[in-house]
């Protein structure tokens, strides 16, 4: 039996990923800082273990969060590091509030499921650790200021902790979407459109069209990746895997 430990487990991505693995036949544990969303998502799911009501900037609920994933699964082997916020700014416009909040969440949470997996899962065979970046590793994109540094940091901890994890046994990848139809991107939409910036369905088609594609990514399709790089790579560590359309490969 293997068990896997997904953050930010009950909307878009993360929802696509618990499905993905409990399809395979793995245990699932979903962390989520949202526990009304963890159980009104995931009640109809099967193979989830447990719903554990998390944030995962706070280092000391999350390494409870993991002991008790662990027990309740029957052994993690695999962390998918999921969990993240979006807000738009630029470097002239971004505040102390949404630089920290941003930092804590994107960057120090993943840093703290990074720890978790790094203590847990050593030794343990197929040990794998998924982290989440975006195609903001690899282009700049304006009005992104804030959350694009929290991506490009995901990226460089992926390469060095592969690194440093390879002796114990630990991949470390990371999966690195454009632009995925979840909550947090029709947010940006809504919001953009509340501010006078037009109509959420020219967006959407503007969006698209960005792609080489054709269309933007879907939670499924993101969730494929994850399932890749955790359950299946066995030969890559220190990977970003680009899932964006060919956006970002001109
Ligand atoms: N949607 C995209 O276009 C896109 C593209 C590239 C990368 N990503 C990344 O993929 C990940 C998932 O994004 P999504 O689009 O599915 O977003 P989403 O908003 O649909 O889901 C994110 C989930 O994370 C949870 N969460 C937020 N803060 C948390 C915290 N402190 N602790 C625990 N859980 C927390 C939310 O409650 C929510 O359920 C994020 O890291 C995001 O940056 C998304």
């Amino acid at each position: 039996m293997k068990g896997v430990f997904i953050t930010g487990a009950a909307s878009g991505i993360g929802l696509a990923a618990v499905r993905r693995f409990a399809a395979e036949g793995w245990r699932v544990a979903a962390a989520d800082i949202d526990a009304d969303s963890l159980r009104r998502n995931l009640a109809d799911i099967d193979g989830v273990d447990a719903l554990l009501a998390v944030d995962i900037s706070d280092r000391v609920a999350l390494e409870a969060a993991f002991a008790e994933a662990d027990r309740l699964t029957g052994g993690l082997v695999c962390v998918v590091a999921n969990a993240g916020i979006h807000a738009r700014n630029t470097v002239l416009t971004i505040t102390d509030d949404e630089l920290d909040r941003l930092l804590r969440v994107n960057v120090v949470g993943t840093v703290n499921t990074l720890r978790c997996a790094a203590t847990l899962l050593a030794g343990r065979e197929g040990a794998a650790v998924v982290l989440t970046s975006s195609d903001q590793a690899f282009i700049g994109k304006p009005g992104n200021f804030g959350y694009g540094l929290t991506k490009g940091a995901i990226a460089q901890m992926t390469r060095t902790a592969a690194l440093e994890l390879a002796a114990r046994g630990i991949r470390v990848n990371a999966v690195c979407p454009a632009t995925v139809d979840t909550p947090l991107v029709e947010k940006i939409f809504a919001d953009a459109s509340a501010a006078g910036g037009g109509d959420i369905d020219s967006m959407w088609a503007e969006e698209r069209a960005l792609f080489p594609l054709g269309r933007t990514c879907t939670p499924a399709e993101a969730a494929d990746a994850i399932y890749f790089l955790g359950a299946q790579a066995t030969f890559c560590t220190g990977s970003l895997l680009k899932v964006d359309g060919g956006l970002t490969a001109g």
